[in-house]
């Protein structure tokens, strides 16, 4: 279980409101953060990523990256945003050049657990369950830097700024 202090835990209700929170966690990052994205197919990582260009600045438009295994937005806050659903080793994803990115830009990685050993320890992950009325979203911090964007993120206002973009917190967080 994580340390409840380093989690909050939002509940979505629509595609829009999960990019909402993306856009949200997009405004907090700098250079050389990391989001590690963990969810069954379909439960909205790309969707969330969509939101993290927009509070990042970075420009491009968000799509799967399957069969490419990363794009580049670029940006003020510059995004790679790589799937590693493809990948059958960690070590594909140092190859394909994590580190570089890392050093020059914001990154978010699909199906993160598939090469976790190469993600650096303090990261935020973020965990997707599909609910009947939507998404649940556990955003959780493993390091200094991470949590202190997650504390940012627990004093950032998420909306509503109308009913389909409301993200609900958990009672819980
Ligand atoms: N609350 C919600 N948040 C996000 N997506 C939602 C929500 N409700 C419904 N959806 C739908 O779920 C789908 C999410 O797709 P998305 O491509 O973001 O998933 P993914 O986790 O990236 O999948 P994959 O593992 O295939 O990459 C979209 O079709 C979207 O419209
Ligand atoms: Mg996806």
């Amino acid at each position: 279980m994580p340390d409840r202090a380093a989690t909050l835990c939002f509940t979505t209700h629509t595609p829009e409101a999960t990019e909402a929170l993306g856009e949200a966690v997009g405004r907090l990052l700098h250079v050389g953060d990391l989001l590690a994205l963990h969810g069954p197919l379909g439960s909205g990582k790309t969707c969330l990523v969509r939101g993290v260009a927009r509070g990042l600045g970075a420009r491009g438009r968000v799509a799967s990256p399957t069969f490419i295994l990363a794009r580049h937005h670029p940006g003020p806050v510059p995004l790679y945003h790589a799937d590693a659903y493809r990948l059958s080793s960690a070590a594909d994803l140092l190859d394909a050049g994590l580190d570089d990115w890392l050093s020059t830009a914001a990154v978010a990685v699909e199906w993160a657990e598939r090469v976790i050993e190469a993600l650096p320890a303090d990261r935020l992950d973020i965990r997707f369950d599909v609910l009947p009325e939507g998404r649940r979203v556990e955003v959780s911090a493993a390091g200094a830097r991470s949590r202190s964007i997650l504390e940012a993120l627990r004093l950032a206002d998420l909306g509503p700024r109308d009913l389909d973009l409301a993200v609900e917190r958990c009672a819980d967080s």
